[in-house]
């Protein structure tokens, strides 16, 4: 274009001025044409560079497992192996990884970064329990004008997580979990109610919308010492909030995708793991009930429920003359609802689905919940009577193999650790161990689709050394809600089914058929979980 247009205006020569250089005379046109011509050679220029660049970067991306000689899943621009997000759920890619690799770990990518998937029960224990020093953070981090999301203990990143796991520790202890039992009995009482009511509404029961209704009252009295009536009514102030947790939309999608494998950009999109107006109500409501008890000054003797150890943890703090903010308090309380509210309403639902299609497995577990009550008569189950119904900790356990909540357990090396002769995992590298893939391994499990909960009498006693069953993650950073969520599985369903029998409805899938939310990063059911209960006589 530009010589076409030099071929109709002519530009002039250059002549000598008085100094006797030449002067050059550029006719107006040249100028121009010539800046055009530069700019458009120059973005050329930096568009076949940054291209070559980029190819480079890519190859040299998509070649980092295949140099070290690691199996690894395909990798995409952008999402790199993520491309299942959203579509479906992350356990049942987690599952196809590991069956489709024969290989102790696999690679992957998280975005534009290499991560390591663990298949092997050995490696994983070395990394949780063994090497736990090097892998003490998780890779997944909200960002820092997040305190509730980023402060709270699932997130928040070491030494801050040692100080605050080693003081609340001590709050999960079965001594100092009493107080919280008895709030577990009397709702476990009125779950028995909700049941009734529905049955005599001729309702069919959504199991995982009546069991959140009800975790959402034990956590929110117990972490928040707010009672609420959802396990009755369905609705209260803190269930609004968990309902709101597990409604999906776009953004809250692309919040927790950010903070779980890009935590880089979360900031930056203004991300959080609570919602903003959520995080002030956690706020308010905090502030409230520590007034209530007399605020931070009033000694605490007997912890009630969780918010009093919160408080005796601040009291502590000030003695030992530490800093802790109300927003670490605050996180904390958030965090045990969350971790716990929808974990254990899944574990539920799945649990009394199971056992509607499985009449043989339930009336076993029967068996066992009449003769213990034989012994007690009309009292009700205690803490250490729970324990000793064996049965019914391996009903427990089978649904928690079956229906991991996180199929993964996330964990970033905090130096290059020595995998093995062939691999060096680098430090910041996502670690990833497998544990639904483990928990599915026929090796392990004979028959793993098969709700067998008899395979617990023995099988903890045979791969006693490995890390096969871990449905709280394992080592210093496993759950610290354990004991808590044992007790109120043990005793809710040992209420329950002496008082019901749950049946399987016509035209419902089988369990292993059922949806599983394919949008939510943790497994959960996609579909309502029906059933019909009907009193025992
Ligand atoms: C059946 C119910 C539950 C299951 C299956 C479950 C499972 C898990 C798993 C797998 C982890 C990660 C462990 C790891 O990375 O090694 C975890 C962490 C955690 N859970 Fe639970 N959980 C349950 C209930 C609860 C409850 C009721 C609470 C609180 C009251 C809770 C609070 C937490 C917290 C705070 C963490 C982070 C611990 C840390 O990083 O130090 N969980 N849970």
């Amino acid at each position: 274009m530009i010589s076409s247009v030099l071929k109709v205006y002519e530009c002039k020569g250059s002549e000598k001025d008085v100094s006797g250089l030449h002067q050059i005379e550029v006719c107006s046109l040249c100028l121009p044409l010539w800046v055009i011509s530069m700019f458009w050679s120059l973005l050329i220029i930096t568009a076949l560079c940054t291209s070559t660049w980029l190819c480079l970067m890519w190859y040299k991306l998509s070649m980092y497992w295949a140099e070290r000689g690691v199996k690894h899943v395909p990798v995409y621009p952008f999402l790199g192996s993520l491309t299942f997000l959203m579509r479906y759920n992350p356990a049942i890619w987690m599952r196809n990884v590991y069956e489709s690799f024969d290989t102790p770990y696999v690679g992957m990518w998280v975005f534009f970064r290499p991560a390591v998937i663990i298949n092997d029960p050995e490696i994983a224990r070395n990394i949780l329990i063994k090497d736990a020093a090097v892998f003490k953070d998780r890779f997944l981090s909200p960002g820092p004008s997040d305190p509730i999301g980023r402060l709270n203990l699932f997130t928040v990143k070491d030494p801050l997580w040692s100080f605050l796991r080693r003081r609340l520790t001590s709050v999960f202890t079965a001594a100092k979990l009493r107080g919280v039992f008895r709030i577990m009995q009397q709702k476990s009482k009125e779950l028995v109610q909700r049941i009734d009511i529905e049955m005599k509404a001729n309702k069919r029961v959504d199991l995982r919308m009546m069991f959140t209704d009800y975790t959402t009252d034990i956590i929110g009295a117990s972490a928040f010492g707010v009672a609420g009536d959802a396990t009755l009514t369905g609705e209260s102030p803190l269930r609004s909030i968990t309902k709101e947790f597990m409604e999906f939309n776009v953004l809250r999608g692309l919040s927790w995708v950010s903070i779980f494998f890009y935590p880089e950009i979360v900031d930056f999109f203004g991300f959080t793991a609570f919602p903003k107006s959520v995080t002030e109500y956690f706020r308010k409501i905090f502030r409230t009930i520590v007034a209530e008890r007399g605020g931070y000054e009033v000694e605490i003797r007997e912890n009630r429920d969780l918010l009093d150890a919160l408080i005796k943890l601040k009291q502590d703090c000030v003695r030992d003359n530490e800093d802790i903010s109300e927003d670490t308090l605050v996180a904390q309380a958030a965090v045990f609802l969350q971790a716990g509210f929808d974990t254990t309403g899944s574990i539920f639902a799945y649990c009394v689905y199971e056992l509607a299609f499985h009449p043989e497995i339930q009336n076993k577990l029967y068996q066992e919940l009449i003769e213990a009550k034989e012994k007690i008569g009309h009292a009700d189950f205690e803490m250490n009577s729970l324990t000793e119904l064996k049965y019914l900790d391996c009903v427990i356990n089978e649904t928690m193999r079956k229906y991991q909540p996180m199929g993964w357990l996330d964990r970033m090396a905090s130096k290059d650790y020595k995998l093995d002769d062939r691999l060096t995992i680098t430090v910041g590298t996502p670690v990833y161990v497998n544990v639904i893939g483990i928990h599915y391994d026929p090796k392990f499990y004979p028959e793993p689709e098969r709700f067998n909960p008899d395979r617990f009498l023995s099988i903890n006693k045979k791969n006693t050394n490995i890390t096969t069953f871990v449905p709280f993650g394992d080592g210093p950073r496993s759950c610290i809600g354990r004991r808590f969520a044992m007790m109120n599985l043990r005793n809710t369903l040992a209420t329950m089914f002496l008082v019901y029998e749950a049946r399987a409805l016509p035209n419902t899938p089988k369990p292993s058929e059922a949806k599983i939310e394919a949008r939510n990063l943790f497994l959960a059911p996609g579909e309502p979980l029906l059933v019909k209960f009907v009193p025992r006589s």
